[in-house]
């Protein structure tokens, strides 16, 4: 009899918290607010930033400093702060999003009247309609960024109250946003505002602060309101008072953090990777949401729209080592959606292969970090081929990102852990949104399955978190398995394509020897591996192809196969054959490699774990292999 490791169908209201991209800092208090700023944004760092800036208000007048680059040269390029006088003023580390790491896309945004300055983190989803709207009344704007548009609206909505100002123009807003606001009418007050992304508030004496992220507070003060989505803060010297989204005054309640310095780096957690594994949700999220509008894909900023798919004969997509397998999962959903012959190939075998690419050929290069030397060499090679090439990246700017025709950006955050998790599963959602788009354009797709697969697509980040439900049984799971010498992945189709990934992750953070298996390939010389004992963990969530799959269980189980099955929670024929069974929350099979991998990431971890290995920084390995 197995066990079970059940995970609940999906929760409808679940709420993503605890992902973001910038950091935000702000400081009202009797002494010069820049220098403590720049301390405050120098903790946030260790999240990875591409430019910063800073705010600071003296007397009635809003003065800023911003820099592409590193904190050390805003603090060279204001003497460490000293150029500025003030006592109150925000601060901000910036991960682009929207626009490339430049001075001007830098943080605060300031108003065309000098009276207002931002600092936001998140992403506003309807920025293109309030940027049109608000140009169309002749406000001026300076960047490429999404958070401009709350600046305006704020000047916009100005009528003498600042607090009334902030709130109509957060009412506009649709998306992720914390954001702290600056009005040179009142000089030591700031105005802070959360919606989905996280945002504290640091409680001192005779000085008060708000950041996004403990780390930047916990040298000042280690007391903090937490703000919920909804709420306004405004924030003086002396005073701090909550508002909800109706303006109404309400009671906060003051926590104590006791956590170190490097626990709240990682939010609490004791790896960076574990963190990330927690922020899939709200990282798919925050890539799938502003492309899903009234049931259709829409590809505003890369300039997708304008693809000629009619020119299209055939796609291949190239990338490294997770990224790859990313695209194996791509083939499979894009073939099977869109009926265009798909080519996945490793980047660094396709760059020597003398490939077979005209101009009618769509490149789809993946990569996380945007700089992966094999990656770049095989995007120019069938570039130089006539190749259109569209690129999935998750670093703004990165190198990918500026060769490529199309640029489609997976808006992950940064990534730590050298293992990638969010980069993976955003970089599997948004090829999603690329079959369906093309599907649909082609005529390849039926509107009622398209529907059907657009809503499914929607419930991903909901059907992440519930997956991730399972986390406190998955170490009981790795201490079964740990000590084994070697595990194989098995899976048909779609699940073969996770059961790779699955693999990598486990090789790469514990070391352990674990290979991927298309299941019907086990009787062509795989299964005589297969011992007492041996684990084997059998991915069964393609419905189609479940009954093979679990003939492959019972193969290996008849030679000694400790077998733990990934499937669906209605799925018991799983239970009788399996020796451990983890559910996962029900899916349209096509989309279900974006949910099955999230245990499958949850055991390597807890495996390494086990074993004591350096889960962020496993041995002999990069974060961005820049060479070939
Ligand atoms: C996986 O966990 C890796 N660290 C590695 O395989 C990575 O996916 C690969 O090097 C590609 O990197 P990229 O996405 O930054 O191009």
């Amino acid at each position: 009899m197995s066990r079970l490791y059940n995970v609940d169908i999906i929760k409808p209201n679940t709420i993503f918290q605890g992902f973001y991209m910038c950091g935000i800092m702000g400081y009202t208090g009797s002494l010069d607010a820049a220098p403590i700023l720049l301390e405050g944004l120098k903790k946030l760092e260790y999240r990875g930033y591409d430019s910063a800036g800073i705010a600071v208000m003296d007397k009635n007048v809003i003065s800023m400093s911003k820099v592409s680059g590193r904190i050390a040269h805003l603090c060279e390029k204001t003497n460490d702060g000293k150029l500025f006088s003030g006592h109150a003023g925000i601060g901000h580390t910036r991960w682009a999003t929207h626009g490339a790491p430049t001075d001007t896309n830098a943080h605060p945004h300031m108003s065309n009247d000098g009276k207002f300055a931002v600092v936001h983190n998140g992403i506003i989803e309807n920025y293109l309609t309030l940027r049109d709207e608000l140009k169309e009344k002749g406000y001026r704007f300076d960047s490429q960024t999404d958070t401009e548009v709350v600046v305006h609206l704020v000047e916009m909505y100005f009528e003498g109250d600042f607090r009334k100002a902030v709130m109509k123009a957060a009412s506009r807003l649709q998306g992720s946003y914390a954001l702290g606001v600056l009005c040179s009418d009142e000089p030591d007050k700031i105005i802070a505002v959360r919606e989905y992304s996280p945002l504290l508030i640091g409680v001192g004496i005779g000085d008060n602060y708000f950041a996004s992220d403990v780390t930047a507070l916990v040298q000042y003060t280690r007391n903090v309101i937490y703000l919920d989505d909804g709420e306004f803060a405004e924030i003086t010297k002396d005073k701090i008072t909550v508002y909800d989204c109706t303006g109404k005054e309400i009671n906060k309640e003051i926590n104590h953090i006791s956590w170190d310095i490097q626990a709240a780096e990682k939010g609490g957690y004791e790896h960076f990777m574990l963190k990330e594994i927690m922020e899939q949700p709200g990282a798919v999220k925050a890539t799938i949401t502003p492309r899903m509008k009234d049931n259709e894909i829409v590809w505003d900023e890369s300039g997708l729209d304008k693809l000629d798919l009619k020119n299209v004969n055939k796609i291949v997509i190239t990338a490294c080592g997770s990224a790859y397998y990313a695209g194996c999962v791509g083939k499979y959903v894009i073939e099977e959606l869109c009926r265009i012959p798909v080519q996945v190939e490793l980047a660094s075998e396709l760059r020597y292969s003398n490939p077979i690419i005209d101009e009618h050929t769509l490149l789809i290069v993946l990569s996380q970090s945007g700089e992966t030397a094999d990656t770049i060499a095989a995007m120019k090679e069938c570039m130089k081929r006539g190749a259109k090439s569209l690129s999935v990246v998750n670093v703004v700017g990165s190198t990918i990102a500026k060769i490529a025709d199309y640029t489609v950006y997976t808006w992950a955050g940064p990534e730590i852990a050298v293992a990638t998790t969010k980069g993976y599963t955003t970089q599997v959602s948004i090829l999603y949104l690329l079959a369906l788009w093309m599907g649909k354009k082609a005529g390849t797709l039926d509107e009622t399955l398209y529907q059907k697969l657009y809503d499914n697509v929607k419930m991903i980040p909901k059907a992440i978190q519930n997956a991730l439900d399972l986390n406190p049984k998955i170490p009981q799971l790795a201490k079964k398995y740990h000590s084994s010498k070697a595990m194989f992945f098995i899976g048909r189709n779609t699940d073969y394509a996770v059961s790779l990934e699955g693999a990598l992750k486990m090789k790469e953070i514990s070391y352990l020897h674990a290979e991927a298996y298309a299941a019907g390939e086990l009787k062509h010389g795989t299964i005589a591996l297969i011992d007492d004992h041996q684990p084997v963990i059998a991915l069964c969530c393609n419905s189609s192809l479940q009954e093979k799959t679990i003939s492959n269980i019972v193969e290996v189980k008849a030679r000694g196969a400790e077998v733990l099955a990934v499937t669906y929670k209605d799925n018991s024929n799983i239970i009788s054959v399996a020796d451990d069974v983890i559910y996962i929350p029900q899916i349209e099979s096509i989309l279900s490699p974006v949910v099955e991998i999230i245990p499958l990431q949850l055991l390597a971890y807890y495996v390494a774990k086990e074993n004591g290995c350096d889960i962020d920084k496993p041995k002999n390995l990069a974060k961005s292999v820049t060479v070939e």
